[in-house]
């Protein structure tokens, strides 16, 4: 193994860490998800091909996955449920098969693994499928053990992930997701090809919104995670598809600079996680569109405003021309305008940035953090 992973050291082009050349290839992780799977504003999938038959009878999907994952997995459930009007649960693996779940031939289960080798996430499928589900894996692995496992492969093509920390898989995970929500969605007829379009649109702008973040935020990001490598708890709020992004923003940060760092959802703050907040407490807030959820705008400003009132030191992942937040933020990192299923593909690029930075101040190597293994192939 020494030997592989000093041949691959070489393959770090120049960059610091494996884990910097990953988040620089997120824009190309989507892109090339998105490669060949998007005709004439419609997604086909090719592998899907002869398949339509797996998705006409289900009446419910469950994905299930771990870690990183299962958040792309929980971003993905907004799109899938709007775009194919099929309920989906969102499941943690481990926690699935020990649960007698009530699954059948009319149960879709979507396997989301960057390795397809994860026993817990394995296990789920070979369960599910025991037990009469139709399966599908989202993997990035091509011939990994997962997909072999199931009755359809979804592949993300994010290229080799070597850091321990999940970041350009995440985000061809979520990719892979819509790409799947779409391809569903046309083949039920749950989604008109003009409602279909506009959102084939939006997908194929994500690349150079991420681009763009990397340009104009990266080096911000990374001093001010230097300024803050002293910080013993990050808090992370997101609300509707922000509240998986803000529990990634915390398992980054958590995986690489060993901080006691967590994520809620926005709504939850005064059901008890507002009496964290004291004096000097840093906490990123993902705040969605004004220009899309105005009601959800305002009721995270209203979210910021409160833990300001206690001291919090508030980090804001707003759109750009969103001044609202100004007022009350000690930090705006801003990401390009989208239509608000698509934010959770750019508002993660700063947080993995930050968790890069905060780690790389701290001294520490952020591909191989203590304890944790590229693939955990044992329950
Ligand atoms: C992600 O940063 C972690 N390394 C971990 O949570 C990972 O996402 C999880 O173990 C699932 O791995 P998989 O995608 O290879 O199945």
């Amino acid at each position: 193994f020494e030997v592989l992973w000093d041949a691959a050291a070489a393959d770090k082009g120049g960059w610091p860490s494996f884990m910097a050349k990953e988040v620089s290839e997120e824009p190309e992780a989507v892109a090339n998800t998105l490669r060949g799977r998007m005709r004439d504003g419609q997604v086909v999938i090719p592998e899907l091909d002869g398949l339509d038959g797996l998705f006409a009878g289900i009446t419910r999907i469950i994905v299930i996955a771990c870690g990183t994952a299962a958040y792309a997995g929980m971003v993905g459930k907004y799109a899938l449920e709007q775009w194919t009007r099929v309920p989906v649960d969102v499941e943690l693996a481990h926690e699935f098969r020990y649960r007698d779940p009530v699954i059948g031939a009319d149960t879709l289960v979507v396997s989301i693994s960057q390795s397809g080798e994860t026993m817990d996430t394995l296990m789920a499928v070979k369960y599910a499928r025991e037990r009469g589900a139709k399966t599908l894996s989202i993997c990035n692995t091509q011939g990994a053990t997962i997909p072999r496992e199931s009755d359809a492969i979804v592949y993300t093509h994010a290229g080799p992930e070597v850091a321990v920390a999940s970041t350009k898989a995440f985000v061809a995970q979520i990719t892979a997701l819509y790409l799947l929500a779409l391809h569903i969605g046309r083949v039920r007829g749950s989604l008109s090809p003009t409602e279909a379009a506009q959102q084939v649109l939006e997908l194929e702008a994500i690349p150079d919104k991420i681009t763009r973040i990397l340009h104009l935020e990266q080096a911000r990001i990374e001093q001010f995670a230097a300024w803050m490598a002293d910080t013993r708890s990050v808090l992370f709020l997101g609300r509707h598809v922000g509240y998986p992004i803000a529990l990634e923003g915390a398992l980054k940060l958590k995986e690489i600079s060993y901080i006691h760092a967590e994520g809620f959802a926005a709504g939850e703050l005064k059901h008890g996680p507002i009496a964290l907040i004291e004096p000097g407490q840093p906490v990123f807030v993902i705040v969605p569109s004004p220009r899309e959820s105005a009601l959800l705008h305002s009721k995270v400003v209203s979210n910021i405003q409160e833990i300001r009132a206690r001291g919090a030191r508030v980090i804001a992942v707003a759109e750009e021309g969103d001044a609202a937040v100004l007022p009350f933020a000690d930090e705006v990192l801003r990401i390009p305008l989208a239509g608000p299923l698509f934010e959770p593909l750019l508002a993660v690029v700063p947080l993995h940035i930050f968790a890069m930075g905060l780690a790389t101040a701290k001294g520490l190597d952020v591909d191989q953090p203590r304890n944790l293994a590229k693939s955990v192939t044992v329950e």
